[in-house]
């Protein structure tokens, strides 16, 4: 018997709604569907969180109604549906989790929670039945993590960032450089015509085990920034395309490092990679080569899985049902849900 889920996903500042469908030892995706508010967090330079709920309470029906037909199909059609429960912003978690919650009691269909960093993780596996235990990088605005994952459920957390996340140290450079928010994408632009050699910033905590600290690089750059200008603290734009590669070489030298270290110290044969971050290109190239290497085989989702979507959420949410699984209406929503407790 196939099995059809609907999943939302607003733990920041997209809206998405995703349907998939497992059968015969199949997942396909019916349908993913994002409403971004990139452009109207842009002009704050960062997510508003008012704003943020108040745009997924406006966007998500329309959003269901939009994944429904794109899979054609009627609500009737869901056997389950799925909602992250955390981490991410309170007020934006609520809108489509209650959503969620309430779709399911009034269909009569179970209602499974996920934690939107496990939504991360296994989106490298997305479409296919199978799971493999490997070593996940997992680099998003929020975290950092470094994960041995053994099998759906089973996961150990090896390193996590003792400061800023990747993504967070890419967004609060990029705002100091003067450029768009998201700073992430923008950095990776620029860094497109620098030298990543023309400044040398630190690769903060490389002898020091699988944990991370991104702050003291953002303050390399800060400095490096007052040096250029000192009257005024801000770059030079002749500057830019080379503060921008400089930075990122050093985030990525630290990130590949590490996710070696940790695969030599599991014995996985097998790496992931997955979060905003790990769109970059410039990463994935580095993180591959490293790979190719060591005879590591890598697997890292498409662009549009790796940053925030509901594919990921109901693809866990999926996982969990096919198990049995499913969760009180009565769970409440968690902005600092932990998917592994530390050590
Ligand atoms: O996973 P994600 O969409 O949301 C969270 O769960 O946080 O990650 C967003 C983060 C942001 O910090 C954004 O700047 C970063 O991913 N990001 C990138 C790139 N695209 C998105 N960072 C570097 N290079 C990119 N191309
Ligand atoms: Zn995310």
């Amino acid at each position: 018997m196939p099995t059809t889920l609907l999943a939302i996903e607003s733990s920041c500042d997209e809206t998405a709604v995703a349907i998939l469908r497992h059968d015969h030892g199949k997942v396909d995706t019916l349908a993913s569907e994002i409403s971004s508010q990139i452009d109207i967090h842009r002009e704050f330079g960062g997510v508003v969180p008012e704003l943020a709920s108040r745009n997924h309470s406006l966007h998500l029906r329309p959003l269901i109604e939009i994944a429904l037909k794109n899979a054609g199909i009627t609500i009737d059609a869901i056997d389950a549906f799925g909602a992250t429960a955390g981490p991410g912003l309170a007020s934006s978690l609520l809108v489509g989790n209650t959503t969620a919650k309430s779709l399911a009691l009034s269909a009569g269909k179970p209602f499974i929670s996920v934690n939107h960093m496990e939504g991360h993780l296994l989106s490298p596996f997305l479409g296919q039945q199978d799971l493999h235990s490997n070593l996940a990088l997992i680099v998003s605005g929020g975290h950092t993590l470094l994960i041995h994952m053994k099998d759906f459920g089973d996961y150990t957390l090896l390193g996590s960032t003792r400061d800023d996340a990747a993504g967070e140290a890419y967004d609060k450079v990029g705002k100091m450089l003067g450029l768009p928010y998201p700073g992430g994408p923008e950095i990776e632009k620029q860094a497109r015509s620098g030298s990543p050699t023309a400044f040398a910033f630190p690769r903060s905590m490389m002898k020091d085990g699988l944990h991370f600290s991104f702050s003291g690089l953002k303050t390399a750059v800060l400095y490096q920034l007052e040096k250029l200008d000192p009257t005024q603290g801000k770059a030079p734009a002749d500057a830019i395309p080379d503060l921008c590669a400089s930075f990122q070489q050093a985030v990525i030298d630290v990130l590949v490092h590490k996710t070696l270290l940790a695969a030599e110290q599991c014995g996985e044969r097998l790496i992931t990679l997955s979060g905003g971050v790990s769109c970059n290109q410039a990463l994935r190239k580095a993180m591959q080569k490293a790979c190719d290497d060591r005879g590591y085989e890598l697997r890292i989702a498409a662009p549009a899985l790796s940053t925030d979507n509901a594919a990921m959420i109901a693809f866990v949410a999926l996982h969990s049902h096919l198990r049995g699984h499913s969760s009180s209406l009565h769970e409440d929503i968690n902005p600092n849900l932990q998917l592994i407790a530390a050590p």
